[in-house]
């Protein structure tokens, strides 16, 4: 087992003027699971295959453990890599697809079948070992891969959106199942995703991407209560955070006739802007007399809960806004109600660089 440290880590692709990867700083703990998230195109992938030593690393430097491997073959590197596309080899036994590396690498037949399996016991596989990836479903065939991976008991494991073949339920479930194996497993991992949900639920800590740069790192409660900046804010959660622009005035926030009170030296850190973000997570809204004024478009109804969808009218502008309110509460479609943002509970930016303004 091992640490991973991307060292102000670059990625020119040639031809481009802009960076894939930019500068990144970025360190994995011994058993650490850390997950990759962020929009399509912002360097997941090619973060981890500078990890894998697939792409060439342009600036900076890799480490694993004390080990630097930035210009050290693939095969040199000690680690496994679990892909989208699982691609496996479809005229060989689930067995055999397992132990192929192992038999490249010039293990015994004996240290390969028992390796093969005591990682089908860890994946459920006994059973399957002979037969061909055709007759699998997609979540067997996925738990092959990671069979692959597991037996070359490697330093690190990467893996890049491994779950995407899969239908939304077999996600949820080999999702969890993936997030338990990597426990018990204790092997750092590396877990490259797109969907913030499947990242806030799997990783320990989890490292948000967007153009290229680092965004944030830290575990998902900090992420979703201290969100560094506005495209966090809005990125991780579900439904997503509301994010409102509002005139600052002596004391507070104003949307329309809604002035929401904020203390003047939070306010003070605006510097000269006119307007700030206001950040409200659906949870952080109540329904009251006095409050943001929104059109009830849709009630989804969650039992407990239910969210509420509308639209609000503020300074001569449309925003959608979603609130989670009580399911009880009988709300009609079409009516207007009102919303008050909970002061304890906002999340305050700066429209001219984004960045927070609370501590
Ligand atoms: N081989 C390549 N040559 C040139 N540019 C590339 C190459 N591979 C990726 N890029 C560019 O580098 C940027 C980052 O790509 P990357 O594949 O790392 O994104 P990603 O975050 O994995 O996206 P996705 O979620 O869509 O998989 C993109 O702008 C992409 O177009
Ligand atoms: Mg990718």
């Amino acid at each position: 087992m091992a640490t991973v440290s991307f060292k102000a880590a670059t990625r020119i692709y040639p031809g481009s003027d802009t960076p894939a990867v930019d500068k990144l700083n970025l360190e994995i703990e011994d058993g650490e699971f850390m997950v990759l998230v962020g929009p399509s195109g912002c360097g997941k992938s090619t973060s981890l295959r500078m990890l894998a030593g697939l792409e060439e690393v342009n600036e900076g430097s890799i480490y694993i453990g004390d080990r630097d491997v930035t210009h050290r073959p693939p095969k040199e590197r000690d680690i496994a890599m679990v892909f989208q596309n699982y691609a496996l080899y479809p005229h060989m036994s689930v067995a055999d697809n397992m132990g192929f590396a192992l038999k490249m690498q010039g293990v015994s037949k004996e240290d390969r079948a028992k390796r093969v399996m005591e990682a089908a016991k860890l994946l459920g596989l006994e059973e399957y070992l002979e037969r061909k990836p055709k007759a699998l479903s997609g979540g067997q065939r996925q738990r092959v891969a990671m069979g692959r991976a597991i037996v070359r008991n490697p330093q690190v494991f990467l893996m890049d959106e491994p779950l995407s073949n899969l239908d939304a339920k077999l996600r949820v479930q080999t999702r969890t199942q993936i997030a338990e194996l990597q426990q018990r497993l204790g092997v750092t991992t590396v877990y490259v995703t797109h969907d913030q949900v499947e990242a806030m639920t799997m990783g320990d800590r989890v490292a948000v991407l967007k153009d290229g740069l680092l965004q944030q790192v830290d575990t998902p409660l900090n992420l979703y209560d201290n969100p560094k900046n506005k495209f966090v804010a809005g990125f991780i959660g579900s439904p997503a955070m509301n994010l409102l622009t509002a005139d600052i005035t002596d004391g507070g926030a104003k949307l329309g006739d809604y002035t929401i009170p904020i203390d003047r030296s939070v306010l003070a850190k605006a510097g000269s802007d006119k307007t700030l973000t206001v950040g409200v997570r659906p949870e952080a809204f109540k329904v009251a007399d006095e409050g943001l004024p929104v059109k009830v478009a849709v009630v989804e109804e969650l039992g407990a809960d239910a969210y509420l969808y509308g639209t609000a009218e503020h300074s001569g502008e449309h925003q959608q806004i979603v609130a989670r309110i009580d399911a009880r509460m009988p709300v009609e479609k079409g009516s207007t109600i009102r919303l008050a943002a909970v002061p304890e509970k906002l999340h305050l930016f700066s429209t001219s660089t984004d960045e927070r303004l609370t501590a």
